[in-house]
C-alpha cells in the first residue's frame, strides 16, 4: 500500500485546513490500528521577504506547533466530534498523547540560493525553539520547493525556475549536507540487511559488484584511496558524516571543510543541533524535461529523505499531459524514495501508479484531496478490506467530512477575518475543487447538487452563503 502525502496548496492548505483535515478525514482505522491516513501534510512554501522569513508564513507554522502542544498536554482533547475512538477507563483516547509525528507536518521552503535557504531553515529552527520544542522533536523534515510554476517565483529563479540553475542547486544541497542528520538509503534493489551505510557505490559503479565493505585499510594512504564515503583514519565512525565527500577529482586537502570535521571540531554536536531531514518537491524541468535528468547525479548524492516528482514542466503550469516517459527515466535513475504527484483524483489512479511503478514510495495528492478529503481513507479501506473484512469501518461519508472541514475553516476565518466580504473571499474557493469533481462523473467525489453550487457562487453575503450550505448539510 502506498503512503499518501497531502500536497501543499497556497491559499488552501494553511494550518486551519491541515488540522481540520487531520481531525475529520486524516485518521484511519483498519479495525486493529488507529493511525493517520496521511503520511505527511506539507505546508505551502515559506519564503524570504525583505531578507527574512515572511512573518505570515511563520505564524501559520506556529499555529501547528500550538496544536501539537495542546494534543500532547491536554489528554482528553479531541475536537473530532464526528469520530469517536474508543476511550480507555481513564477517558484517554488512543489519539491523545500521540507523538507529534502522528500529525506529521513538513514545512516547505522556496529559495533562489543557499543563503535564502539558510535564512528559512534557521527561522523554522528558531520558531521550534521559541515554542519550547527541541530541534528534532517536531517538524524533523523540511521540504525544498523546486517545482512552483507561478511566474513571480519561477522567473526569479525559485521553484521550477531553479531547475536549470545547477550551481544554485548544488550550493543548496551542500547546505543540506551540512544540516542533515545521517540518512542513508539503500538503492532500489539493494538488500537492506547487507547495505553498509558508510559505503556508497561510486557514480556509475555497478551495485552488484560494489564491495560494500570497502574501507581504507590499516595504514592505507587516505588521500590516494578513492573514497566516496569513508571516515578518515582516526575519525570516529559514529560521528562521521557519510554525506560529505570530496567530489571526483577534488583534492582532499583543499576540500571544503564543511565536509569533514575540522581539527578539534565536534561534528556529533554540530549535527545533533541541526538534526534535520530534507526532501525535494520538483518538476521535470522549467523548460525542458532533460533538466531533471541532468540533475539526477547531484540529487542522488545528496542525503534526501525522498523526492516528490510532478511530471510536468514549469512553463506548463498545470496544463497539458503528464510526461510519463521522462518520469520513467527519472524513476529508474533515482536512488531516493520517489513520490509521484499529479492529477490523482481516484482510488483507481493510485492503484494504476502502484502497478506502473512498483518501487514508488508514495503518492502526493493535492486537488484530489481537496475535492474528496476522504480519498486517502477510502484507499486505505479498500486495501485493508480484503485482510480484515469484519473489523473495518464502513465506507466513510465524503460529504460529511467535507462539511466538517468547512465548518472548522469557517470558524477559524470568522475569528481571524473581519466582515462578510473577507470571509467569503477566503471560504468560497474551498468549494472550487469539490465542485469541479462533482461535475465529472468519472471521479470519486462527494455529491453536490448543481442548484447548490450556483447558490454558493452567487451568495452576496455570509447569510445567503450559509443558506446554500445548509441545503447539502
Ligand atoms: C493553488 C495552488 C497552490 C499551490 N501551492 C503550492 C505550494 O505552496 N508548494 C508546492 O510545492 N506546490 C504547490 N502547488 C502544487 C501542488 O502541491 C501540486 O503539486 C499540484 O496541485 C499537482 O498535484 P494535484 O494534481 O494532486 O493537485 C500549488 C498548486 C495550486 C493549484
Amino acid at each position: 500500500m502506498l503512503d499518501i502525502h497531502f500536497a501543499p496548496l497556497q491559499g488552501y492548505t494553511e494550518c486551519a485546513y491541515r488540522q481540520a483535515h487531520f481531525l475529520y478525514a486524516g485518521i484511519k482505522n483498519d479495525g486493529t490500528n488507529l493511525e493517520s491516513g496521511i503520511a505527511a501534510y506539507y505546508t505551502p512554501f515559506l519564503r524570504v521577504e525583505k531578507g527574512e522569513a515572511r512573518p505570515k508564513d511563520l505564524r501559520d507554522l506556529q499555529q501547528d506547533l500550538e496544536f501539537i502542544k495542546s494534543r500532547q498536554t491536554n489528554i482528553c482533547h479531541c475536537e473530532n466530534q464526528g469520530y469517536n475512538p474508543p476511550l480507555d477507563s481513564n477517558c484517554h483516547s488512543p489519539l491523545d498523547g500521540e507523538s507529534s509525528n502522528f500529525y506529521n507536518v513538513i514545512p516547505q521552503v522556496i529559495c533562489r540560493d543557499a543563503s535564502e535557504f539558510s535564512i528559512l531553515v534557521d527561522a523554522i529552527q528558531k520558531l521550534k525553539k521559541d515554542c519550547g520544542f527541541a530541534p528534532d522533536e517536531v517538524f524533523p523534515q523540511i521540504d525544498i520547493n523546486m517545482g512552483c510554476p507561478f511566474p513571480m517565483q519561477a522567473k526569479s529563479g525559485r521553484g521550477s525556475g531553479i531547475l536549470p540553475r545547477i550551481d544554485a542547486i548544488r550550493e543548496i544541497l551542500q547546505e543540506v549536507n551540512i544540516r542533515s542528520i545521517s540518512l542513508n538509503h539503500p538503492r532500489v534493489g539493494e538488500d537492506l540487511a547487507s547495505h553498509n551505510p558508510h559505503c556508497h557505490p561510486r557514480e556509475g559503479e555497478d551495485l552488484a559488484s560494489h564491495n560494500t565493505h570497502c574501507h581504507p585499510r590499516e595504514g592505507e594512504d587516505l588521500a590516494s584511496h578513492n573514497t566516496h564515503c569513508h571516515p578518515r583514519v582516526s575519525e570516529d565512525l559514529a560521528s562521521h558524516n557519510p554525506h560529505c565527500h570530496p567530489r571526483e577529482g577534488e583534492d582532499l586537502a583543499s576540500h571544503n571543510t564543511h565536509c569533514h570535521p575540522r581539527e578539534g571540531e565536534d561534528l556529533a554536536l554540530k549535527h545533533s543541533q541541526n538534526a534535520l531531514k530534507f526532501s525535494v518537491k520538483m518538476r521535470l524541468g522549467y523548460t525542458s524535461p532533460e533538466e531533471c535528468l541532468a540533475l539526477l547525479p547531484l540529487l542522488n548524492e545528496a542525503p534526501l529523505a525522498h523526492i516528490t516528482m510532478h511530471p510536468r514542466l514549469g512553463v506548463q503550469q498545470y496544463k497539458g499531459a503528464l510526461d510519463f516517459d521522462t518520469f520513467q527515466k527519472f524513476y529508474e535513475g533515482c536512488r531516493h524514495p520517489l513520490i509521484f504527484n499529479g492529477d490523482i483524483t481516484s482510488i483507481a489512479d493510485i492503484e494504476r501508479l502502484e502497478k506502473m511503478y512498483p518501487n514508488l514510495a508514495g503518492v502526493m495528492i493535492g486537488r484530489g484531496l481537496l475535492a474528496n478529503p476522504q480519498l486517502a481513507h477510502q484507499y486505505a479501506f479498500q486495501k485493508s478490506v480484503s485482510k480484515i473484512c469484519q473489523n473495518a469501518h464502513p465506507h466513510s461519508n465524503s460529504l460529511q467530512a467535507l462539511l466538517q472541514i468547512h465548518e472548522a475553516l469557517l470558524a477559524d476565518y470568522r475569528k481571524r477575518l473581519q466582515g462578510d466580504a473577507q470571509i467569503l473571499d477566503k471560504i468560497r474557493p474551498f468549494w472550487t475543487y469539490a465542485v469541479e469533481a462533482a461535475q465529472d462523473p468519472s471521479r470519486d467525489h462527494p455529491d453536490i447538487p448543481k442548484r447548490t453550487i450556483k447558490k454558493i457562487a452567487k451568495a452576496r453575503n455570509l447569510s445567503e452563503y450559509l443558506d446554500a450550505i445548509k441545503e447539502i448539510a
